[in-house]
């Protein structure tokens, strides 16, 4: 049984694909400092899985506690969530998210030079396109100047990533992500943003539940056939199982480079007003929005080409919008 490493394993898309990896056979340890995430999703998981993975609180930072761990443990390949995700914080603390994403993106990587591991799977962005020329994406986009230094983490950590599987042993893919929402169907594990939510869905169903008075809408004077923002917003499981594909490919060494960046969406752009018309309609109620200015950074519209992911992943998004916003609503519900 191969042992993967999961860092960030108890966060929102950390927690889902500990969950596929364990429905798949692998033995998961786990790796979170508790930022962002809480220890009782480690019960969650346990409770949806039958199996307890194992866990240790370490900060990345730490690089003589990330020495200790991988010298006690024999790990087959690694799955790196643990990061600074929020864009705004990201602009008021550059050098917050340099030490969290990239520091500790170099430590883990001299641990696998150190100890011979040769799979490593990132968490990428679709920000590393920002407004892209064509569209759909696809990963032959260029790569855009970043608009904000989690950006660039996104972008120089794949680069520090190339760059190592050229002179290493290493087998590396990059996943990057569009917009992951939705919740686990047994509704035991979710996203749980801290303080007041930056993300769209998260907000809506916030507002939904009355925490939040009321949405604002950043814009509806885009490009667009309604004048709000598109974006392709794909199921947490989804995107989930799609580690599972490419760790599998890197396992199974059916990569056809040491290095491979894959985007991870549905392939379908949604508006921001086509994702409140869907969630009022699938979860019957009325959401409370009005119109503001523009959200200073963000883009028109992204949504990928998912055809290459298709084709050598053997992966494709299966969840509708609609049954994510109905699993986002329900998670809510449970909180
Ligand atoms: N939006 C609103 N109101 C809100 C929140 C969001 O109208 O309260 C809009 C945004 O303007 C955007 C869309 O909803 O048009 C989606 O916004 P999110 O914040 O949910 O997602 P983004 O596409 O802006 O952000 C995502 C990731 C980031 C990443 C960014 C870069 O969450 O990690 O893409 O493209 F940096």
């Amino acid at each position: 049984m191969n042992t993967i490493l999961v860092t960030g394993g108890l966060g929102f898309i950390g927690s889902h694909t500990v969950v596929e990896l364990q429905n798949a056979g692998y033995h998961v340890i786990i790796i979170d400092n508790l930022y962002n995430s809480k220890m009782e999703v480690l019960d969650q998981i346990t409770e949806i899985t039958g199996i307890k993975p194992s866990y240790f609180n370490i900060d990345l930072r730490n690089k003589e506690e990330v020495h200790a761990f991988f010298n006690s443990h024999q790990i087959d390949g690694i799955i790196h969530f643990a990061a600074s995700k929020a864009v705004g914080e990201s602009v008021k603390n550059p050098l917050l998210y340099y030490e969290n994403n990239i520091a500790t993106l170099v430590y883990i990587l001299q641990e696998m030079k150190t100890h011979q591991i040769p799979n490593f799977i990132f968490s990428s962005s679709c920000t590393v396109y920002g407004q892209a020329d064509e569209l759909p994406i696809t990963e032959n986009a260029p790569v855009k100047p970043a608009e904000s230094p989690y950006g660039n983490t996104k972008q120089i950590g794949e680069e520090i990533i190339e760059q190592s599987c050229h002179a290493t042993h290493l087998k590396a893919i990059a996943l990057r992500y569009f917009n992951p929402i939705g919740a686990h169907e047994s509704v035991k594990i979710g996203e749980l943003p801290l303080g007041v939510p930056q993300n769209l869905i998260p907000y809506i169903t916030q507002t939904a539940a009355g925490i939040r008075k009321e949405l604002s809408v950043f814009g509806d004077d885009y490009p667009t056939p309604d004048g709000t923002a598109i974006r392709d917003y794909i199921h947490v499981v989804d995107l989930a199982k799609a580690h599972i594909a490419a760790l599998e490919r890197l396992i199974k060494g059916i990569n056809k480079k040491e290095f491979e960046v894959f985007n991870i969406g549905t392939g379908k752009g949604s508006s921001v007003l086509e994702v409140i018309k869907t969630f009022e309609k699938i979860n019957q109620l009325h959401l409370s929005y009005k119109i503001v200015e523009r959200r200073k950074g963000d883009i028109t519209a992204a949504y990928a080409d998912t055809t290459l992911a298709n084709k050598e992943l053997g992966w494709k998004a299966e969840k509708t919008l609609e049954e994510a916003l109905h699993s986002a609503w329900r998670w809510q519900q449970k909180q």
